[in-house]
């Protein structure tokens, strides 16, 4: 594969089962790209399971946690940052992910998601409506700020993960 370095970060948002793991994980190994996990690396800090930080500090706490972490990643570049799936509907969250580099929005179609999410139990904010029903309701109240954080948009639905990188290297 060819190496490329990049002098800034790429910013991986999206709806939760949107790729976004998947498609950084695929990044770093093709490009020697440093990987930051962000829900992982604050359960990692705070000793704590998301479901566990929701419900022992509240969603707001969480947020927080979120937007220090994107101030921190800053320093770094070459690096995939990808974000828990409510990161974006921040605006000072957003703010702090574009002087990371290019954010990238990853879409996929409700029931691509439902696919994809129906059997984690690490995903709080779906706790009730995991169905195709819910899951395109709440994709509907958040696709308007996805969008409005992006500098590129990528839509998933039928691609491979080699296509979907392709395409996002593509169109940096
Ligand atoms: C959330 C998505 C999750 C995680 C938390 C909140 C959301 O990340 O950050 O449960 O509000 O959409 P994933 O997108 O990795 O599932």
């Amino acid at each position: 594969q060819a190496r490329k370095l990049f002098d800034y970060n790429i910013v991986l948002i999206g709806f939760m089962g949107a790729g976004k793991s998947t498609i950084s994980d695929y990044l770093s190994t093709m490009f020697a790209m440093e990987i930051v996990e962000m829900d992982q690396v604050i359960a990692e800090r705070e000793e704590m399971s998301i479901p566990d930080i929701f419900e022992t500090y509240g969603e707001e706490y969480f947020r927080n946690l979120e937007t220090n972490l994107l101030v921190e990643m800053q320093e770094k570049k070459n690096t995939v940052i990808s974000c828990g799936g409510g990161a974006a509907l921040r605006k000072n969250n957003v703010q702090e992910m574009k002087k990371n580099g290019r954010v990238v929005l990853l879409t996929a179609s409700p029931q691509v998601i439902y696919e994809r999410v129906k059997d984690s139990n690490d995903r709080p904010v779906l706790t009730g409506r995991k169905n195709v029903e819910g899951i395109s309701e709440l994709m509907e109240q958040r696709c308007e700020k996805y969008e409005a954080a992006a500098d590129i948009v990528i839509q998933t639905d039928n691609k491979t993960v080699l296509q979907i990188c392709e395409e996002l290297v593509q169109r940096l």
